[in-house]
């Protein structure tokens, strides 16, 4: 069976950016003009995915708001003879259908995903972190798509992964591994996020996943631990019988809910921007000239 839908869990408190966390979900923070979240439809519409579910808290106003049709904005863009402007508000959704999910309790990914159970209905899914944003260049195959055509291939489920340096090792999901070709890894062995001296290598997992149909029944025999319930637990199990892989993916990552990875991921998108590059440029030598 083959991905067709993908979940965005979006519920998380965001607390290390509050303030504009208190009143403003995470994910819709913006690189450049747009908010994270759009970033990542816009990923998963050109990767063949156009039926998402965003897994979303009690205050999620603000996300469905930026993904509603706002007719009085359109005419008003239309009338104004705006055309620009109106494709610019017509591609926030482009040809995505879109369905909110509610996740009542804060209980972690695994939550996010057995609250998305009936819109994942058993088949197979890609699963994106809302606080990653993942830039590959124009017309090359998104990190998500990369993924997805290691599941055609394989049936498996997929992880992408990155190599991190050992001060980075326990900000993340850790993995064991045996090559199977250049980029691609059978995963033996998961740690979550361990201490250096703990870390099965230096391949980190990174917030793209394809999974398996099957992986909600799995999840939902687990017991919480300190009022959540890990999807590594489960991966491990799934690693074990030898049902999980690695890809390390061809892409830029940007950690957007850290704050100098949001600070960077503004920068180096400006930089690839065509109506901005050279005021940046200009800024960053002055800049760099100051300090
Ligand atoms: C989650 C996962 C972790 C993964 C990370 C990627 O952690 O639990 O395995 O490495 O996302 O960003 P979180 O960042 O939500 O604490």
């Amino acid at each position: 069976m083959k991905v067709k839908k993908a979940i965005i869990p979006a519920a998380g408190l965001g607390t290390r950016f509050l303030p504009i966390t208190k009143a403003i979900p995470k994910p819709m923070l913006t690189v450049l003009n747009k908010p994270v979240i759009q970033l990542i439809v816009d990923e998963l519409l050109n990767s063949g995915i156009e039926d998402i579910g965003i897994v979303v808290g009690k205050d999620a106003e603000v996300i469905k708001n930026h993904f509603a049709e706002n007719l009085e904005l359109e005419d008003r863009l239309i009338s104004d003879g705006k055309t620009e402007l109106l494709e610019r508000v017509k591609a926030i959704k482009g040809s995505a259908k879109i369905t909110f999910i509610e996740q009542k309790v804060a209980n972690g990914l695994a939550g996010a995903i057995i609250a998305a159970e009936e819109f994942i209905n058993n088949e197979p899914f890609a699963m994106l972190l809302g606080d990653e944003f993942l830039y590959t260049e124009k017309g090359k195959r998104p990190c998500i798509g990369q993924l997805i055509d290691v599941f055609n291939e394989t049936g498996k489920n997929v992880l992408s992964t990155m190599e991190v340096d050992d001060v980075d090792v326990s900000k993340y999901g850790n993995l064991g591994v045996e090559e199977i070709k250049p980029n691609l890894h059978k995963v033996y062995d998961i740690v979550e996020k361990p201490k250096v001296n703990e870390k099965l290598s230096n391949y980190a997992i990174i917030g793209r996943y394809v999974f398996a149909s099957g992986l909600i029944e799995e999840l939902k025999k687990l017991t919480p631990r300190n009022n959540e319930i890990y999807l590594t637990d489960t991966l491990l199990d799934l690693a074990k019988k030898g049902e999980v892989l690695s890809y390390k993916f061809d892409a830029t990552r940007y950690d957007v809910g850290d704050l100098f990875g949001y600070v960077k991921a503004n920068i180096e998108l400006a930089l690839k921007e065509e109506s901005l590059v050279e005021d940046t440029k200009k800024l960053i030598k002055e800049l760099s000239e100051k300090i």
